[in-house]
Protein backbone atom coordinates (compact mmCIF):
# COMPACT_ATOMS: atom_id res chain seq x y z
CA UNK A 1 0.00 0.00 0.00
CA UNK A 2 0.94 3.16 -0.82
CA UNK A 3 3.50 4.99 1.89
CA UNK A 4 3.41 8.40 0.55
CA UNK A 5 1.34 9.79 3.01
CA UNK A 6 3.25 12.15 5.21
CA UNK A 7 1.73 12.53 8.72
CA UNK A 8 0.29 10.08 10.91
CA UNK A 9 -3.20 11.56 10.23
CA UNK A 10 -3.48 11.56 6.48
CA UNK A 11 -1.87 7.99 6.89
CA UNK A 12 -5.03 6.90 8.51
CA UNK A 13 -8.08 7.99 5.86
CA UNK A 14 -7.51 5.73 3.22
CA UNK A 15 -6.67 2.64 5.34
CA UNK A 16 -10.05 3.47 7.09
CA UNK A 17 -11.97 4.27 4.10
CA UNK A 18 -10.47 0.94 2.40
CA UNK A 19 -11.57 -1.03 5.03
CA UNK A 20 -15.06 0.59 5.30
CA UNK A 21 -15.35 -0.30 1.15
CA UNK A 22 -14.39 -4.09 2.00
CA UNK A 23 -16.97 -4.18 4.84
CA UNK A 24 -19.86 -2.76 2.91
CA UNK A 25 -19.29 -4.67 -0.04
CA UNK A 26 -19.57 -7.49 2.08
CA UNK A 27 -23.31 -5.69 3.17
CA UNK A 28 -23.94 -5.01 -0.30
CA UNK A 29 -23.75 -8.98 -1.59
CA UNK A 30 -26.10 -10.32 1.44
CA UNK A 31 -28.39 -7.61 0.30
CA UNK A 32 -28.59 -8.43 -3.14
CA UNK A 33 -28.81 -11.66 -1.61
CA UNK A 34 -31.75 -10.88 0.40
CA UNK A 35 -33.67 -8.48 -2.13
CA UNK A 36 -33.37 -12.12 -4.71
CA UNK A 37 -34.97 -14.20 -1.97
CA UNK A 38 -37.59 -11.18 -1.03
CA UNK A 39 -38.75 -10.77 -4.86
CA UNK A 40 -38.87 -14.37 -5.29
CA UNK A 41 -41.84 -14.75 -3.03
CA UNK A 42 -44.98 -15.39 -4.04
CA UNK A 43 -45.98 -12.25 -2.55
CA UNK A 44 -42.76 -10.00 -3.59
CA UNK A 45 -41.62 -7.39 -0.97
CA UNK A 46 -40.87 -4.85 -3.76
CA UNK A 47 -39.35 -2.19 -0.87
CA UNK A 48 -36.94 -5.02 -0.78
CA UNK A 49 -35.45 -3.98 -4.24
CA UNK A 50 -34.33 -0.06 -3.14
CA UNK A 51 -32.48 -1.66 0.16
CA UNK A 52 -28.70 -2.72 -1.92
CA UNK A 53 -28.91 0.81 -3.58
CA UNK A 54 -27.86 2.22 0.03
CA UNK A 55 -24.67 0.24 0.61
CA UNK A 56 -23.85 0.83 -3.36
CA UNK A 57 -23.99 4.53 -2.48
CA UNK A 58 -21.77 4.11 -0.07
CA UNK A 59 -19.50 1.84 -2.02
CA UNK A 60 -19.57 4.51 -5.21
CA UNK A 61 -18.15 7.11 -2.36
CA UNK A 62 -15.93 5.23 -0.38
CA UNK A 63 -14.73 3.07 -4.17
CA UNK A 64 -14.32 7.17 -5.72
CA UNK A 65 -11.89 8.04 -3.21
CA UNK A 66 -10.03 5.04 -3.66
CA UNK A 67 -9.74 5.42 -7.13
CA UNK A 68 -8.69 9.07 -6.52
CA UNK A 69 -5.63 8.26 -3.43
CA UNK A 70 -3.07 7.65 -6.37
CA UNK A 71 -3.17 10.59 -7.71
CA UNK A 72 -4.41 12.86 -4.76
CA UNK A 73 -0.84 11.48 -3.51
CA UNK A 74 1.12 12.19 -6.81
CA UNK A 75 -0.47 15.72 -6.66
CA UNK A 76 0.54 16.13 -2.65
CA UNK A 77 4.06 14.78 -3.07
CA UNK A 78 4.32 17.41 -6.44
CA UNK A 79 3.39 20.03 -3.85
CA UNK A 80 5.91 19.06 -1.41
CA UNK A 81 8.86 18.89 -3.47
CA UNK A 82 7.82 22.39 -4.65
CA UNK A 83 8.70 23.34 -0.89
C1 LIG B 1 -19.87 1.35 -6.92
C2 LIG B 1 -18.73 1.72 -7.42
C3 LIG B 1 -17.38 1.18 -6.94
C4 LIG B 1 -16.22 1.84 -7.12
C5 LIG B 1 -16.03 3.20 -7.80
C6 LIG B 1 -15.17 1.01 -6.56
C7 LIG B 1 -13.82 1.32 -6.58
C8 LIG B 1 -12.83 0.61 -5.96
C9 LIG B 1 -11.42 0.95 -5.95
C10 LIG B 1 -10.81 2.15 -6.66
C11 LIG B 1 -10.78 0.04 -5.21
C12 LIG B 1 -9.29 0.02 -4.89
C13 LIG B 1 -8.54 -0.80 -5.93
C14 LIG B 1 -7.06 -0.72 -5.62
O1 LIG B 1 -6.60 -1.48 -4.74
O2 LIG B 1 -6.38 0.10 -6.24
C15 LIG B 1 -11.75 -0.93 -4.75
C16 LIG B 1 -11.47 -2.02 -3.97
C17 LIG B 1 -12.39 -2.97 -3.62
N1 LIG B 1 -13.72 -3.01 -4.00
FE1 LIG B 1 -14.71 -1.55 -4.95
N2 LIG B 1 -15.72 -0.13 -6.05
C18 LIG B 1 -17.07 -0.09 -6.26
C19 LIG B 1 -17.98 -1.06 -5.94
C20 LIG B 1 -17.67 -2.26 -5.35
C21 LIG B 1 -18.59 -3.37 -5.17
C22 LIG B 1 -20.03 -3.38 -5.70
C23 LIG B 1 -17.90 -4.35 -4.52
C24 LIG B 1 -18.33 -5.73 -4.12
C25 LIG B 1 -19.57 -6.08 -3.88
C26 LIG B 1 -16.56 -3.86 -4.27
C27 LIG B 1 -15.59 -4.56 -3.59
C28 LIG B 1 -14.29 -4.14 -3.43
C29 LIG B 1 -13.29 -4.84 -2.63
C30 LIG B 1 -13.52 -6.12 -1.82
C31 LIG B 1 -12.10 -4.11 -2.76
C32 LIG B 1 -10.76 -4.43 -2.11
C33 LIG B 1 -10.74 -3.66 -0.78
C34 LIG B 1 -9.44 -3.89 -0.03
O3 LIG B 1 -8.36 -3.67 -0.59
O4 LIG B 1 -9.55 -4.29 1.12
N3 LIG B 1 -16.46 -2.58 -4.78
N4 LIG B 1 -13.00 -0.57 -5.22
Amino acid sequence: MSEVTTTPSRAVWPRWVRLSHRWISVAFVLSVIATSIALAQAEPIMWMSYVPLFPLLLLFLTGTYLFALPYFARWHSRGRAAD
